[in-house]
């Protein structure tokens, strides 16, 4: 298992600064919430750090591997999964097969339709299936696995993201907004979810959410993000006692769930 060390990340998209200055560290184990208002730069933080975007400054380095030096598909084989704030599945096919889909990369650098066909006839086929079934159970996903993707809910959509993301065995997760459009009821298995996914399966977990009472629930230590930069960190308690975090928010309560 492996730290993840951001160090100074700066990012702009025209005239606008998403990240200016950004450090966070999230030690092997931990299950870390990142929050902050909406356009905070919460996602650019993800997409940085799994090479979708690249920074104009800043270090990334997990364990002893420098991020900004692996190409984009190399993710996998080192160890970080991500979900999408959107979901992302492809719509038109099942659950099991989006879910294949994060093994793709591991397979290395084959075009995706090769991989296709190899996995359908090829001799990996079996250990993959295995780890999809496997990946199934956990995340309980057996009654819809035939089911296409794009049929399903928008809150179990985002499970069959998470199951994409964690099905090659990770060992860091970035989870975007994994709560968007689930009940109150499934909110609370979430958080059973995420614990198991850290303890169970032994995962780190660096999780974006707007629901306060999941992440200060769920959370070993929680980093605040408002404009692009850092304006706190620490324990649950202490970010949501800070008077700077209160004010990001706008003086609303830190309870509130959009
Ligand atoms: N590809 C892009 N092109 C232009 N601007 C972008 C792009 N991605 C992000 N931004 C801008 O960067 C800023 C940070 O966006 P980001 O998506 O990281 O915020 P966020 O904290 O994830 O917000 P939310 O809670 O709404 O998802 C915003 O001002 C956003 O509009
Ligand atoms: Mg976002």
């Amino acid at each position: 298992m492996a730290d993840l060390n951001v160090a100074g990340l700066a990012k702009k998209f025209g005239g606008i600064v998403a990240l200016d200055g950004v450090s966070l560290t999230v030690k092997a184990g931990e299950i870390v919430g990142l929050i902050g208002p909406n356009g905070a730069g919460k996602t650019t933080v993800f997409n940085c750090i799994s090479r979708f975007y690249t920074p104009e400054e800043g270090e990334i380095k997990f364990g002893g591997v420098d991020v900004l030096r692996l190409a984009p598909d190399a993710l996998t084989s080192a160890g970080i999964g991500r979900t999408f704030q959107h979901a992302e599945l492809f719509k038109t096919m099942t659950v099991e097969d989006n879910i294949l889909i994060g093994l793709h990369n591991r397979a290395g650098r084959m075009n995706p339709l090769a991989y296709f066909v190899s996995i359908f006839t090829g001799v990996e086929d079996r250990t993959h299936r295995d780890a999809v079934n496997e990946i199934i159970d956990f995340l309980d996903l057996g009654e819809v696995r035939k089911a296409p993707a794009g049929s399903l809910p928008f809150g179990l959509q985002k499970r069959v993201d998470v199951a994409r993301a964690l099905v090659a065995a990770p060992s860091l997760v970035l989870l975007d907004e994994p709560a968007a459009g689930l009940t109150q009821g499934e909110l609370e298995d979430l958080a059973d979810l995420i614990r198991r996914i850290r303890d169970d399966l032994g995962v780190t977990v660096l999780l974006v959410e707007h629901h306060m009472n999941l992440v200060m629930g769920v959370s070993d230590r929680v980093v605040v993000l408002d404009f692009g930069k850092k304006i706190s960190e620490g324990t649950p308690e202490h970010v949501q006692n800070d008077p700077a975090v209160v004010e990001a928010y706008l003086g609303g309560p830190l309870d509130a769930e959009d």
